[in-house]
């Protein structure tokens, strides 16, 4: 099994009610731990590299990784820019090997990011590649740009025809209140997602597939792990799994997650030192870690994502 790009994955999730998890990788262990959980689900997998990850572990390393992984798993995967914000990144990352880049244009005014679309679709589609692109704007943290609720806005479900036929892209992320990182809703409030834009979005684009950003549902055990071991997060609420399932049944067939990795990686990590404070061979607690990992994602691919026995 070769890389792939997401366009088959995505046409089988909108016909079978179902989506495809989009996890975020920095390092070997989070790429097995990810790979393993989807090889013993059969299921399909993309995993996106933010320029965070590319400074962070390389280019290369990471597309070594998960050409290991391929090797090893035998499974159809994806692997994807997620976030990408200039054309040269989009292009560094498709003349690298990527399968799918992300443009995020999100943050421009709606005619420069249909200009700014355009140009990354024209040179990906030249390259076999697949695009993602963005319309809304999604509250919570990337790459280190702190998006306040207040400048978050939601998708007008009357620019999205306009916006695919303009640019030619081949997913579109949407907001409809999920949003970046580990504090999505605050203690007391009650998660709601606007299930009527997604509707409405669905109308205007009949059979073409809807990405979420900012899926993460901020699993308790893992924040209490952290605070029990230590550390000093405060609570916070993420995506209801069920809203998720929902999702995932409707036209959305790429769901992005990554702090969820995240919790578990370092929940793992800091009970492990805590029980075992003599220990230093970074092999038994990275173990623990990307075992926990493996255990989280086979959970979202059998019980939110709904792809599992798809690949
Ligand atoms: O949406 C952002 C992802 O969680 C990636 O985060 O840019 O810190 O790698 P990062
Ligand atoms: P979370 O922060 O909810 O995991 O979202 C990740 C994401 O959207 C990556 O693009
Ligand atoms: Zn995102």
């Amino acid at each position: 099994m070769a890389l792939v790009t997401s366009k088959e994955m995505f046409k089988k999730a909108y016909d079978g009610g179902y989506a495809i998890g989009a996890f975020n990788v920095n390092n070997m262990e989070i790429v097995q731990g990810i790979t393993e959980a989807a090889m013993e689900e059969n299921a399909p997998l993309i995993l996106q590299v933010s320029s965070g990850a590319r400074n962070y572990a390389k280019h290369v390393y990471l597309m070594k990784l998960i050409e290991a992984a391929i090797e090893d798993t035998g499974l159809p995967i994806c692997v994807h820019l997620d976030h990408g914000d200039t054309f040269e990144l989009c292009k560094s990352c498709i003349d690298g090997g990527f399968t799918s880049v992300m443009i995020d244009g999100s943050h421009h005014s709606f005619a420069d990011n249909i200009k700014l679309t355009k140009q990354v679709v024209e040179y990906a589609h030249a390259h076999g590649v697949v695009v993602e692109g963005e319309l809304g704007r999604l509250a919570g943290i990337e790459d280190a740009v702190n998006v306040s609720a207040e400048n978050a806005s939601y998708t007008d479900s009357a620019q999205v025809i306009e916006f695919v036929q303009k640019t030619g892209v081949d997913s579109l992320a949407i907001a409809i209140g999920t949003s970046h990182g580990a504090y999505k809703f605050k203690p007391g409030q009650k998660p709601q997602l606007r299930f009527d834009i997604l509707e409405a979005v669905s109308k205007e684009l009949p059979g073409f597939p809807i990405v979420l950003h900012g899926a993460s549902s901020v699993i308790p055990e893992y924040v209490q792990m952290i605070n029990a071991n230590g550390g000093k997060m405060p609570d916070a609420i993420g995506i209801p799994e069920d809203m998720l399932r929902q999702a995932a049944r409707m036209s959305v067939c790429k769901i992005n997650i990554d702090s969820d990795l995240r919790l578990a990686m370092t929940g793992s990590i800091r009970k492990y030192f805590n029980d075992h404070p003599d220990h230093f061979d970074p092999r038994q607690y990275l173990k623990v870690a990307r075992s926990n990992i493996k255990t989280l994602v086979k959970n979202k691919l059998v019980n939110v994502l709904g792809c599992n026995g798809k690949a």
